[in-house]
């Protein structure tokens, strides 16, 4: 693994949290402490104690953890609760005429839902999925774009005890087809299209498409009109979501589940070819959906909240479709690309909308900075007081201009670690409690006992060593499996230390304050303008290709992406020049983006006759990652098997 912990940052620069912004804070150093001391003390204690405070429970739970079967660890398992319940009925009686969500489309419309309005809307989509046969436990994909009623299907499915599977806009008609099949899901909910980079993206020809090359388990077809241009319906299957809706009343009893209830399945790339769908719970999941929106996000009753993820991601799950609402916030949706009409629609909107907590990617931010400061600058974003980032490492250059031209200097930046399977940020800093690293995401939360560690599971203390970031007790909102394949679960998460700590697959360093700072996968996984994508999956959908007889993906640094994707390919026949392998390229190109999505596209594809393969035939990724990266090759090659392979990869040959 030493061959992934690459630069070990040094930064010294250290921001302590504004004393006005400490005063009014939810949690300020006192609180924070005592919260530590508590979860160290009594750690099942300090989660029943937030369990107990923070959802609204059907009936209450005795048993906080159980660990008989571990490491399917279960939370709160004996309580009855309803996740739908508890983000939209419980703010009836106070908050019942408070904007829940602002929506603004890419050309430009808006629409407002209060929290009286958006749950009507739920409560009568849930009806409308059970007068379509849909049940508790039936799984149900939602693929659709960033708009009110992809919230609105989340919610209503967990209203009812489905459990949905979003699958993100941009993938292709291939992977909802595998992800459909995985889940045998009965239903698929979309729209007709949405607007996307001034283009419409056709969501509905991508289900024909997908229904067609095979999903047997697939009985409905839900369609929401957001672009109106006319989509093909297939009688007996299909559905408008008018029609769907009409007639169905806008109140719906919320069926009670017990707290292990899946809430939801997310599909995510691992090491394999194969996506995992990673399996959440109902409580457990909630609990610190709400509590990280509290204390990481500072969210209060006038603030305006806009997570600009979508929901297709985890983040979109956690701080778009449940934790904003379960603490009564407002929200923004925006449904298009942040350079529509221009660089300054981001800027533009959290001016008009009032946004005062802001929380997006590293990615977006580092394009948005080479765009220039007049875009921002054009815009009042004094109302911004608290900002913050997810998904992968953000420099120290980007977080510095989104600290001084977004925040003015004066909005604290919380950098949140988390994944798709700990369900909510585990290492993040309070904003009014812990001051901040450029670059780094701080300190653990309470009660998550994040560590670094070696090989042997030993801490790491020395502060310039880095290790293996893991989890050293179950936490309410971590992955319960995933789906239909518990030995993946047991073996990827708990495998390489019997069981005893979580492993996340990232590398990490902690300095001598403790600090964290995340150093990368330490698996082939690589993530592309935030996008947590596989080599092994970009490598087997390029090897679908008849003309391909193999391939290796690895991934090389990329100003504002962070990772770019280079594949080097063995095509069947000669090995393409010139015009030929520009055509060629160009082709497996558009066949990545068929197969997968359009953000699996590698960025560079190079030909060769060979691959650079030890004698006992393993390919040496790291060989392929020093060639993308363009280093000199310096360590010895003469235990590979075809020396002269190295300069056609090099383009030298
Ligand atoms: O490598 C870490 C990186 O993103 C991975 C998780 O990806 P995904 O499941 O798609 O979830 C992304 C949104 C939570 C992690 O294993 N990552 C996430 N947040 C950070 C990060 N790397 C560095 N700093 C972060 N704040």
């Amino acid at each position: 693994m030493s061959e992934n912990i690459e630069s070990v940052l040094h930064e010294n620069r250290l921001f302590q949290p504004d004393e006005a912004f400490v005063s009014q804070a939810r949690i300020n150093p006192e609180r924070l402490k005592e919260l530590h001391r508590q979860a160290a003390d009594d750690y099942e204690g300090f989660w029943a104690e937030r369990a107990r405070e923070e959802i609204l429970w059907h009936k209450p739970f005795t048993e906080t953890l159980d660990r008989s079967k571990a490491p399917h660890f279960r939370w709160f398992a004996d309580g009855h609760m309803n996740v739908s319940y508890n983000c939209l009925d419980r703010h009836l009686a106070e908050r019942g005429d408070k904007t829940a969500i602002v929506f603004e489309g890419e050309p430009g419309d808006t629409q407002t839902y209060t929290y009286r309005e958006l749950h009507a809307a739920v409560s009568q989509f849930a009806n409308a999925l059970k007068a379509q046969g849909i049940r508790r436990g039936d799984r149900v994909v939602i693929y659709m774009p960033m708009i009110p009623e992809a919230v609105i299907a989340m919610q209503a499915c967990a209203r009812i005890g489905a459990i949905h599977s979003v699958v993100f806009g941009g993938f292709s008609a291939e992977a909802l087809k595998d992800r459909v099949n995985d889940a045998e899901a009965r239903m698929i909910i979309t729209a007709d299209g949405g607007h996307r980079g001034g283009k419409i993206v056709p969501l509905k020809a991508a289900v024909d498409k997908a229904i067609e090359h095979g999903t047997p388990s697939i009985e409905r077809v839900i369609v929401f009109e957001r672009t109106q241009h006319g989509v093909p319906m297939i009688e007996g299957r299909d559905l408008s979501w008018a029609d769907a809706i009409a007639g169905q009343s806008s109140d719906c009893e919320p069926e009670w589940v017990d707290s292990e209830h899946p809430l939801f399945l997310l599909y995510t790339s691992g090491s394999t070819g194969k996506p995992k769908g990673i399996q959440h719970s109902s409580a457990g999941y909630l609990l610190t959906a709400i509590l990280t929106n509290k204390w990481v996000f500072d969210l209060r009753d006038d603030d305006v909240f806009w997570c600009t993820a979508d929901v297709g991601w985890i983040t979109g799950h956690t701080y778009v479709a449940y934790g904003p609402l379960a603490v009564g916030a407002t929200q923004l949706m925006y449904e298009g690309a942040p350079t529509v009409p221009d660089g300054g629609r981001f800027w533009k909107l959290a001016a008009e909308h009032n946004v005062s907590v802001f929380y997006t990617a590293p990615t977006a931010i580092r394009a948005l900075m080479k765009l220039g400061d007049a875009f921002p600058n054009a815009y009042d974003l004094s109302r911004l007081r608290l900002l913050g980032t997810v998904g992968e490492p953000i420099n120290p250059e980007a977080w510095m201009w989104y600290h001084r031209v977004i925040g003015a200097e004066r909005c604290p930046i919380v950098d949140t670690w988390w994944q798709t399977e700990t369900g909510s940020h585990m290492i993040a800093p309070l904003p009014g409690a812990v001051a901040t690293k450029p670059g780094s995401c701080t300190l653990p939360l309470p009660g998550i006992m994040a560590d670094v560690v070696d090989e042997d599971g030993k801490p790491i203390t020395d502060p310039d060593r880095g290790g293996y970031l893991v989890v050293k007790q179950p936490w309410p909102s971590m992955l319960r499996t995933v789906w239909g394949d518990a030995e993946r679960y047991r073996k990827t998460y708990w495998g390489m230390f019997d069981g005893r700590y979580y492993l996340a697959g990232d590398s990490a360093r902690k300095d001598a304050d403790g600090y964290f700072w995340i150093m990368g996968r330490i698996d082939d996984v690589l993530n592309v303008a935030g996008h947590r994508l596989g080599t092994m999956e970009v490598e087997s959908a390029l090897v679908a290709h008849e003309l391909v007889a193999e391939a290796a993906v690895v991934g090389r640094p990329h100003e504002v992406k962070g990772e770019a994707i280079v594949a080097y390919v063995i095509l069947r026949g000669e090995r393409p020049t010139g015009a030929d392998a520009e055509a060629m390229v160009n082709t497996l190109r558009e066949w990545v983006a068929e197969e997968i999505g359009p953000i699996a596209k590698p960025d560079e594809i190079r030909f060769s006759e060979g691959l650079p393969k030890t004698r006992s035939g393993k390919i040496m990724r790291r060989l392929l990652r020093s060639i993308a990266k363009g280093e000199t090759i310096t360590s010895d090659t003469s235990t590979l098997e075809n020396e002269s392979v190295i300069l056609q990869l090099q383009g030298k040959a």
